[in-house]
């Protein structure tokens, strides 16, 4: 358990450039893994969670190599997969058992996805079920929990209505169709995430994304690619805000992922009233900016449910700015924060209730009443890297010190944290 004392900050200055994207490396080592060739990614996030995904992938006869600043998959084609040792273990990483239950339903061999203790409460019905469609055999822990074991078979293309709006279903059910070899499509309510559709494409699959359907045509070979993985808007999020709440406040990250499905923070930032200019913007297969953002007076706002998968990872960070901007702001139809890491409607009401916030709850949304400050407190991460963060930046902002009870867990996408905020003090 590592504590951490956090004192109120002065202001912020200063430029930085933060850690690759999270989502895009994971797809970056995935993909780079199952084309044909080398695949050079440089700025692949070096954090726990991508580390399980090249660990997984190595486990199955993959060599992959950190070069500098590059990672480098020398790809196995996509029937090149080795059956590993034993289960293959993702530590609590969602994003890699999701994903790579796709790529595992259309193997040749049974494997094993195992997690920690966390990830095993995380629900996995919601990938069994449309893999189960294609014709792959899972079974998990009761419930639909892990561990998984896949018993891969003939895989058939399916033309599939999401459920729930979740890139990581969405993208186990590509990967698998790319193990068949007709057109297996995807539509969507609410567009979440878009990377694997862009990566796959720029990979070589044959792939439409225009609008709420996804349309892939299986059973192509992909190619390895050189690319570059911009800074994380998810990361970015906390500086974003703790700049906007702290007053005297100037800062500028440079080279963030702006993809439209990943931004949504941005445009919430604007209606709150803060201080955010996107500059340099560059169109790459993933586009990035350099984003400014000065301290500003916020307001309160209404997020709507069907903005929340653009912003679903930066929810507890704008709970704490709403807690300190004027007037009210609703969030409407949240409850997919639930089945995190940790419950993070309970985990951040809890932690700014004892800050003396006013937040109520209501099924998945929530209603928080602003107030002009927040007091020090003893603060708890629930063992959640995004708690934690967004309660440290609550805590700069806040009157008097608070200390978080175990900060370790920063590590699982985003180790140099707190380095990079002493650096802007
Ligand atoms: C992710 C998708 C999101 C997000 C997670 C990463 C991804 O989860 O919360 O941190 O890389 O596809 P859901 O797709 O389950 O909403």
């Amino acid at each position: 358990m590592a504590k951490k004392t956090i004192r109120p900050a002065k202001k912020l200055s200063g430029t930085i450039t933060l850690p690759g994207d999270k989502s895009i490396s994971h797809r970056a080592i995935m993909l780079g893994a199952i084309a044909d060739g080398t695949t050079v990614a440089r700025g692949v996030l070096d954090c726990d969670d991508c580390n399980y995904t090249i660990h997984a992938f190595r486990e199955m006869g993959v060599r992959i190599a950190k070069e500098g600043g590059s990672t480098v998959m020398h790809g196995a084609g996509l029937n090149g997969l080795k059956r590993p040792a034993g289960s293959i273990y993702v530590g609590e990483s969602g994003t890699t058992m999701r994903l790579l239950a796709g790529i595992l339903a259309g193997q040749k061999f049974e494997s094993v996805l195992e997690g920690d203790l966390s990830l095993s409460k995380r629900p996995m019905q919601r990938i069994i079920e449309p893999l189960g469609l294609m014709g792959a055999k899972i079974r998990s822990a009761s419930g639909g929990y892990p561990p998984l074991r896949i018993k891969a078979g003939k895989l058939k293309p399916i033309d599939y209505k999401m459920k729930v709006a979740s890139a990581q279903v969405k993208s186990a059910i590509l990967f698998a169709g790319l193990y068949t070899t007709g057109i297996t499509k995807v539509r969507e309510k609410v567009k979440s995430r878009d990377h694997t559709e862009r990566m796959m494409r720029y990979f070589g699959a044959d792939i439409k994304y225009d609008g709420l359907t996804v349309a892939l045509r299986g059973g192509r070979r992909l190619f390895g690619q050189a690319l570059e993985v911009p800074g994380d808007i998810s990361s970015a999020a906390f500086f974003m805000v703790a700049a906007t709440l702290i007053k005297g406040s100037k800062i500028r990250i440079n080279r963030v992922s702006i993809n439209p499905t990943r931004a949504g923070i941005l445009d919430v930032l604007q209606r709150m009233g803060s201080n955010v200019k996107i500059i340099n913007k560059v169109e790459a297969f993933e586009p990035f900016a350099d984003i400014e953002v000065s301290s500003a007076v916020t307001k309160g706002t209404v997020i709507k449910e069907e903005e929340i998968p653009r912003l679903i990872d930066e929810l507890p960070v704008i709970f704490v700015l709403a807690a300190l901007s004027s007037g009210r702001t609703i969030v409407r139809g949240a409850s997919e924060l639930r089945v995190k890491e940790t419950d993070r409607i309970r985990s951040m009401q809890d932690n700014l209730s004892s800050m003396g916030a006013k937040i109520s709850v209501c099924k998945g949304s929530l209603v928080i009443e602003g107030r002009r400050y927040l007091d020090g407190a003893p603060l708890k991460s629930f063992g959640d890297h995004r708690t934690c963060m967004a309660m440290t930046v609550a805590a700069l902002a806040a009157k008097g010190a608070s200390a978080i009870d175990d900060v370790a867990c920063v590590s699982k996408s985003f180790p140099e944290f707190f380095d990079v905020m002493e650096g802007l003090k």
